[in-house]
């Protein structure tokens, strides 16, 4: 599927590619046929599809798509491996955990190595869970950039990412790519990728569905870049490519740009 052909593709100043979907349906199937593209060609060029998901609630219908017999076939998941961008500080079986989230609609489904998965470690406390996390890529790229052929992100209507959330001082971080972030109105740590490793990405997906973001979307789309206001703004991949998949309750702010 040529994602720059989908009906209401946006092709915006050279920064992101847009698409608006008419239903959050037809979101989640374009988002599998993207990931299935990605995968493909990161496992012919390179050997390996290295992915990073999102948490939350948006995903969840695309992770059981995903799930589906005549979906799962099309991925080499042998040569797939699996992180994470974000990750809440609860027990690993807390319905809250996205790794835990992830396994219970996906990855326990199908027939992916263990030793393919790489949940954030928050049965560490904060501090170690990040350099842990840290560490496990260092190990896992070694001398190489870690260089994710995909990061999954949502976007909380605050403009969050990951747990990059407003005026938080990981926003600033510039050399770790895991860190510990205290979310006060959560009462609760999280560990996040920062905007510098989430940039390294060769693609970085939104997904962004529902009218209660539509304010929060055009905000961080069109408004003055404003990134310890809204930490969505930070992401522009260095050298990969920013797309946007929208369903149209999510767009309904968004000018027309023909
Ligand atoms: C998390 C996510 C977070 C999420 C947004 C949107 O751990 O909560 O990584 O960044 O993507 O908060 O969440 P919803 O999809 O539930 O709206």
């Amino acid at each position: 599927m040529d994602f720059n052909a989908t009906r209401k593709t946006l092709k915006t100043p050279s920064t992101y590619n847009l698409t608006i979907f008419e239903t959050t349906d037809a979101l989640n199937k374009a988002a599998v046929e993207f990931i299935i593209a990605i995968a493909k060609e990161a496992i012919d060029k390179r050997g390996r599809f290295v992915i990073a998901l999102s948490g939350g609630q948006t995903p969840l219908n695309l992770y059981s798509l995903l799930a589906t017999p005549a979906i799962f076939e099309q991925i080499n998941w042998k040569q797939t491996f699996i992180f994470w961008g974000d990750e809440r500080c609860v027990p690993l079986n807390d319905k809250r955990n996205n790794a835990y989230m992830a396994k219970d609609v996906l990855l326990n489904k199908i027939a992916i190595p263990l030793s393919n998965i790489y949940p954030i470690p928050v049965n560490l406390t904060p501090a170690k869970a990040a350099n842990a996390y840290q560490h496990q890529l260092s190990n896992f790229w070694g001398d190489a950039a870690k260089q994710f052929d995909l990061i999954l992100l949502g976007m909380g209507n605050n403009g969050h990412t990951a747990s990059l959330f407003p005026q938080s001082k990981v926003l600033d971080e510039k050399i770790a790519g895991v860190k510990e972030v205290y979310v006060e109105k959560e009462k609760m740590y999280r560990i996040t990728f920062t905007a510098p490793l989430i940039n390294q990405a060769r693609n970085v997906l939104f997904l962004v569905t529902g009218n209660q973001k539509a304010d929060m979307l055009n905000t961080v789309l069109n408004a003055a870049k404003q990134p310890h206001k809204y930490p969505a703004q930070l992401i522009e991949p260095s050298n990969g490519k920013l797309w946007w998949f929208v369903d149209k309750e999510a767009a309904i702010l968004l000018k027309k740009q023909n």
